[in-house]
């Protein structure tokens, strides 16, 4: 028994549309441009985690015995959106079939014409709590799952990474032109899928991340900009701006996709706002441990570049509570430890501190409060699987 009740494997519970979730990406990336076709779906070939597939099912299925505002049939949710995508995405490609450049080998694969119903798109109900995920639902960790990983290609490019999920990164095999409008394209078909879902509410929220992801991402490039541990213009501390970006660049996605999760079955605004706290705070959790995991693990294991945060100039949490302890380390983040040494001097001092101890409580802490958000959710396996996340998401190594 753990806390939340008895372990329950995620594997089972949703490891079917896990399964299905790279072949149904596939089939909305087709393209009759081999290359683009290649590049766009260079990143799917590898394991990642899908940890933000999965938790948006499972806040479906936990949502899925909350009140309703909304009354959501399965009909309504699958009508429209496994149309395929229309001809005039193909208008200058004539020849193209369907905008699918391979046949699919699943038997579970969307290639329904309109009106066609298919099987992946038919709700499944999961014993022994009758929860449920609906087709729309399904399809937005699909979406979410595009759109994260149209990020990755942009900031492999940013970084000039040379690995990502142990394969040579995309800007490496391709060359960073195709590698950014890979990325261009599969927020292009993530957005069409988007439109699909016919939710106003849902293509605001999903839109908005992107808009986030963006200025995460910006305010991450001044970030070693600070005056007397505040931000320049006065208005945070470089903690607090180090707290807002990682809620740009990690959290915003997570939190936005678990309240449209809800929305998407109809929740009331109550339950929204619990998954829209336990993404935030997950989110959060998240990105301090994957910071830690800098400072930590070799890039072998990481399956992409380890060591990396200082020598792009980037002060993160473990860092920040170093210089607590060291006052030194004021000047280096200063100047974005861009002086021969300085990136050997603050791993130095990190290693010696306690930032990564607190960096690690940190983390924690928001684990508990997106445990404590789940407490108004009525029990399911789901409630325990996300409870039980947040110690995967503590304890991982990649
Ligand atoms: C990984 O961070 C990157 C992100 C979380 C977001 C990057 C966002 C952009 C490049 C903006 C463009 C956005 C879109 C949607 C095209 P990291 O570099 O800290 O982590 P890593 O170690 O995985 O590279
Ligand atoms: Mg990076
Ligand atoms: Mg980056």
């Amino acid at each position: 028994e753990k806390r939340g009740g008895p372990v329950v494997n995620t594997q089972q519970l949703v490891g079917d549309d896990l399964k299905d979730l790279k072949n149904n990406i596939r089939n909305l990336l087709g393209t009759g441009h081999p290359m683009l076709d290649t590049v766009s779906k260079y990143y799917f070939q590898a394991d990642g985690k899908h940890i933000r597939p999965l938790i948006i099912l499972l806040i479906a299925q936990a949502t899925s015995l909350a009140p309703k505002k909304v009354a959501v049939s399965v009909k309504d949710s699958y009508e429209e959106i496994d149309m395929p995508i229309s001809e005039h995405s193909n208008f200058y490609i004539p020849t193209l079939n369907n905008n699918r450049s391979e046949p699919s080998t699943s038997t579970n694969s969307t290639t329904a014409t309109a009106g066609a119903v298919n099987p992946i798109y038919t709700p499944r109900i999961y014993a022994p709590d009758q929860t449920l995920i609906l087709p729309s639902q399904r399809r937005l960790g699909e979406i979410v799952e595009m759109i994260h990983t149209a990020s990755l290609l942009h900031d492999d490019v940013i970084d000039m990474a040379d690995k990502r999920r142990n394969l040579l990164s995309a800007n490496e095999s391709f060359g960073n032109k195709m590698a950014v409008l890979g990325g261009d394209f599969l927020l292009a078909r993530a957005s069409i899928a988007l439109a699909r879902l016919r939710n106003h509410e849902v293509t605001e929220l999903i839109s908005t991340v992107i808009a986030n992801l963006v200025e995460g991402e910006f305010m991450q490039l001044r970030n070693g900009q600070v005056e007397n541990g505040r931000n320049r213009n006065g208005s945070m501390t470089t903690f607090e701006y180090y707290m807002e970006k990682t809620y740009m660049k990690t959290a915003s996605l997570i939190s936005k996709s678990c309240r449209s999760s809800a929305v998407l079955g109809g929740a009331t605004e109550e339950v929204c706002d619990i998954a829209y706290t336990y993404g935030k705070n997950i989110g959060l959790a998240f990105q301090l441990v994957d910071d830690m995991l800098d400072f930590t693990v070799s890039s072998d294991e990481f399956g992409k570049p380890a060591g990396a945060d200082l020598k792009l100039g980037l002060a993160t949490a473990p860092v920040l509570f170093a210089w607590e302890e060291y006052p030194e380390l004021g000047k280096l983040i200063k100047r974005n430890f861009d002086q021969e040494g300085d990136v050997e001097l603050a791993w130095g001092l990190v290693l010696k501190s306690q930032g990564l101890a607190q960096t690690r409580k940190l983390a924690q802490s928001h684990c508990q409060k997106a445990i404590s958000a789940l407490s108004q959710l009525p029990d399911s396996q789901a409630k325990t699987a996300l409870i039980q996340l947040t110690e995967k998401v503590l304890d991982r190594k990649k």
